[in-house]
C-alpha cells in the first residue's frame, strides 16, 4: 500500500479511527497526514485504552510512524497541545505551517449563530467560522504561534519526498461523503469537501500519487446533527436493534438507519474508490465478534460482504468485528 487515501462513506462516524489504526500497526506505515479538522473525532481502542481524537493522526499507536497535520488542516492550539501529550507524540509529530488556526471567537460564532447550531446542528468548534476566516485571507497561520514552532514543517514536502521514496503512506480523512460541503447534503454539512481528492488536496499530494482509495463503511449508517437520513429509525428501534451510538467528539445521540446500496455506490463513485472496508458488522451479526479469520464467520455476514462488494463492484478487504484496533478480518492478499 504505497500511497492510499481513507475516505469515509457516509456521514463520518464510519470507525475510520480503527481501520486507520489497524493498518498503522499491520503494515507498520511510515508517514500519516492527518486532514480536516477538531470537529471530527477518531476513535481508536488500542491496549484497553480509548482514544478520542479531534487533531492527532488515528497511526499514533505505532511508534514508528511520523504524524503530519496538513496544509488544508485548521488547529486548535489547546486541544493539539493536550492530545500530543497524551498520546506522547512530540518528537514524531509535524504541523504544516500554513495550516490555520482556530481561535475562540470562532467557536463562539458557531454557538451564536441560530442557523449553524439549530438548522445545520454544528459541532460547535468553530471549524465553520476558522475555514471563512482564511477565506477572507485573515486568519492566524500555525506559524504565528509560539507554542506552535517546535512542530513546524512542510507537510506537502515531507509527504511527497516519503512518497517517491516509496515509504508506506496514509492520507488520513475526516467526516464522509454525505457531510461534504460540495457533494453532501447540503447545507447539512461541514464547511469542508470531505472526498478523497479533497483529501489529497488539503494534505498537498498530486492523484497521480495515490495508490489506493480505501472508503470505510459503517454495516449500518449513523448521523449527528440535522439532514435527511433515508431510512431512519426511531430511537426506540434502534435501541432494541443494538444500533444506538452517541457522537464520540460532542456525546449527541447519533441517529441512524440501515445500511443504504444506493448511497454505497455514490461513494464509491465519487471517492474512487478500490477498497472497501465494513466496521461493526459484529453489531449487525453478534456471532461474528471477535472474528480474525474469514473461516470463522458466520453465513448470513458472509452474505452481507458479498452484497455489498456486488454492488459496489469493489473489494471488501477490511471487516471490523469488535472495538479493538486489531478486531479486524483482513482479506487483503
Ligand atoms: P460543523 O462542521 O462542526 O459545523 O458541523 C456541521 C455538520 O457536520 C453537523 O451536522 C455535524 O454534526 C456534522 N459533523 C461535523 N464533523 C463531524 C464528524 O466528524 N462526524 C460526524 N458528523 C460531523
Ligand atoms: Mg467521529
Amino acid at each position: 500500500m504505497p500511497c492510499t487515501v481513507i475516505a469515509g462513506a457516509f456521514w463520518g462516524d464510519e470507525g475510520k479511527g480503527k481501520i486507520i489504526s489497524y493498518l498503522a500497526l499491520k503494515d507498520k506505515l511510515d508517514v500519516c497526514v492527518r486532514t480536516g479538522s477538531v470537529n471530527a473525532a477518531h476513535t481508536v481502542w488500542y491496549k484497553g485504552n480509548r482514544y478520542a481524537l479531534h487533531m492527532v493522526p488515528a497511526t499514533f499507536v505505532y511508534e514508528k510512524c511520523r504524524l503530519l497535520i496538513g496544509a488544508g488542516s485548521n488547529i486548535e492550539v489547546k486541544q493539539l497541545l493536550e492530545e500530543v501529550e497524551l498520546t506522547n507524540v512530540k518528537n514524531r509529530i509535524g504541523i504544516d505551517s500554513q495550516a490555520s488556526i482556530i481561535e475562540e471567537k470562532h467557536a463562539m460564532q458557531d454557538k451564536a449563530s441560530a442557523h449553524l447550531k439549530q438548522v445545520v446542528g454544528t459541532t460547535g468548534r468553530g471549524v465553520g467560522p476558522a475555514i471563512e476566516e482564511r477565506v477572507r485571507r485573515t486568519a492566524k497561520l500555525a506559524k504565528d504561534i509560539p507554542e506552535l514552532q517546535p512542530y513546524l514543517t512542510d507537510v506537502a514536502t515531507e509527504v511527497n519526498t516519503a512518497i517517491d521514496a516509496g515509504k508506506k503512506v496514509l492520507l488520513e480523512g475526516t467526516q464522509g461523503l454525505l457531510l461534504s460541503l460540495f457533494h453532501g447534503t447540503y447545507p447539512y454539512v461541514t464547511g469542508r469537501d470531505t472526498i478523497a481528492s479533497a483529501i489529497c488536496s488539503e494534505a498537498g499530494v498530486g492523484p497521480t500519487k495515490i495508490d489506493n482509495v480505501l472508503v470505510v463503511f459503517k454495516s449500518f449508517m449513523t448521523r449527528v446533527g440535522t439532514g435527511p437520513l433515508p431510512g431512519e429509525l426511531t430511537k426506540e428501534e434502534a435501541l432494541k436493534c443494538g444500533w444506538f451510538e452517541t457522537a464520540a467528539g460532542t456525546g449527541r445521540d447519533r441517529r441512524c438507519a440501515p445500511f443504504n446500496f444506493e448511497l454505497a455506490r455514490k461513494a464509491v463513485a465519487i471517492n474512487g474508490a478500490t477498497q472497501a472496508a465494513v466496521t461493526k458488522l459484529d453489531v449487525l451479526y453478534p456471532n461474528c465478534r471477535g472474528a480474525r479469520t474469514y473461516d470463522e464467520f458466520p453465513r448470513e455476514a458472509e452474505h452481507f460482504i458479498k452484497e455489498i462488494e456486488k454492488q459496489t463492484g469493489i473489494p471488501v478487504v477490511l471487516i471490523g468485528t469488535g472495538p479493538d484496533a486489531l478486531d479486524i478480518i483482513d482479506r487483503r492478499k
